[in-house]
């Protein structure tokens, strides 16, 4: 049994407030290359994974996705790199193989000592005309259904401790 893997597992927290340092290539491509090892149903590899660091892309994505949330604030909290996860919905486990992604994402995030959160609407931002447009100007088809990003980068911030974890979170049927 490897402990240190299980306690690196359960230390995973979301990072909610980022330096404005951008991460190294290096550190972005230990990131991407563990996210493209996340289980696939039927090993399909179903999911895209778009990173971005452009300002001027990733204020797009900040009113994108701040007008779905209805609010004023960054919903990316200021990032300096956004990961978005895109599903193929012409395979019929695309919800869950971007899931996958998206956690080996956070876990490879962790494994850096970078910052990350997930952070959710990327649906409905990829269904609007200005979230079609990107998918084409990134060469995608516009039926990818945007699944999740996580917001990523140097923590600005101490890591949040756990929430208690529910008592009936698991039955045992042994
Ligand atoms: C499907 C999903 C959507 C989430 N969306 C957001 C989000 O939009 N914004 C945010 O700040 N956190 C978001 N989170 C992060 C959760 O709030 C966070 O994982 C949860 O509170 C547990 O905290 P922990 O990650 O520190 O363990 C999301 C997490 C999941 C799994």
């Amino acid at each position: 049994m490897n402990k240190e893997l299980l306690e690196f597992l359960k230390s995973r927290r979301s990072i909610r407030a980022f330096k404005n340092e951008q991460i190294t290539d290096d550190e972005l491509s230990a990131v991407l290359d563990a996210g493209v090892y996340a289980p696939t149903g039927m090993g399909t590899q179903s999911p895209v994974i778009v990173a971005v660091q452009d300002r001027e892309t990733k204020g797009q994505l900040i009113r994108m996705n701040a007008r779905v949330m209805g609010s004023g604030n960054d919903p990316y909290y200021g990032a300096p790199t956004i990961l978005l996860v895109f599903g193929a919905k012409s395979c019929a486990t695309y919800f869950e193989d971007a899931c996958n992604v998206l956690t080996y994402l956070l876990l490879a995030a962790h494994a850096s000592g970078l910052g990350a959160v997930w952070i959710a609407r990327e649906r409905e931002m990829f269904e609007t005309d200005g979230g079609k447009a990107l998918l084409a100007k990134w060469g995608l088809p516009d039926d990818m259904v945007g699944i999740g990003a996580v917001a990523l980068g140097y923590a600005a911030c101490d890591a949040p401790g756990a929430a208690v974890r529910k008592k009936d979170y698991i039955v045992k049927v042994l």
